[in-house]
């Protein structure tokens, strides 16, 4: 069990205090940060951009979790690398070929991931596949942080697992974003999720390294 990855998403953070909001998630045992970058297309809510992911890299080491919410990906990889990103996941949705983008990012000898919104089948992932270093699997609809978990979503999860055992695949990472908590964090990690995004949960926890050892 306590290999599961925790990320927060910095979404739920106080932006005139990053610094220290990031500091309070990794003295609290977080693994990575989820920085959710959206532009106001893709989803309707715009926030960060690669300036602010460089200036975090100042401040953490730890490895930089990029979730790009963005039509047209393949313009900002290049920017997104240099600002320090550990792993870009970009989304199936916004992109026209997936596998072109993934072999982008891995040119530059970081992670690459792709995400599926809810209502996206799985079956989509199959072509490329075996190129992911992680899969995001969203359990909301991508555009705020605070939104409820959709339980019908958890199916898929196991059918990730399920496909990525039957391809042999037992490195690539099953993230699952979207209204984690304590309760739904359990039935992600039971459907074969190994790591966890969690914006509101953990940030307006009383005792975040509470929540955090909670949802490990
Ligand atoms: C939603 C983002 C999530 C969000 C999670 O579009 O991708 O990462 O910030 O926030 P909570 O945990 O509050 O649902
Ligand atoms: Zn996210």
């Amino acid at each position: 069990m306590n290999n599961i990855i925790i990320s927060p998403s910095i979404l739920s953070a106080d932006f005139s205090n990053l610094e220290r909001d990031i500091k309070k998630v990794e003295e609290a045992g977080a693994d990575w940060i989820h920085v959710d970058v959206m532009d106001g297309h893709f989803v309707p809510n715009i926030t960060i951009g690669a300036p602010v992911v460089k200036s975090i890299r100042k401040v953490t080491k730890m490895p930089l979790d990029v979730h790009l919410m963005i039509e047209n990906p393949e313009n900002y990889i290049k920017d997104f690398v240099n600002a320090g990103s550990d792993i870009i996941t970009i989304h199936y949705e916004a992109v026209k070929n997936v596998k072109d983008i993934i072999d982008q990012i891995k040119v530059f000898g970081i992670k690459a991931g792709v995400s599926i919104k809810p209502k996206t089948q799985v079956e989509v992932l199959e072509d490329f596949i075996s190129d992911l270093d992680l899969i995001l699997i969203m359990t909301v609809e991508p555009g705020f942080g605070g939104q409820k978990f959709m339980e019908d979503c958890l199916p898929k999860i196991s059918e990730i697992k399920n496909l990525l055992e039957e391809y042999n695949l037992t490195k690539t990472v099953i993230e699952v974003d979207g209204g984690i908590d304590n309760k739904t964090g359990k039935l992600a990690i039971k459907a074969g999720a190994n790591a966890l995004v969690a914006g509101s949960y953990i940030y307006n926890s009383s005792d975040i390294k509470a929540a955090i050892t909670c949802l490990r």
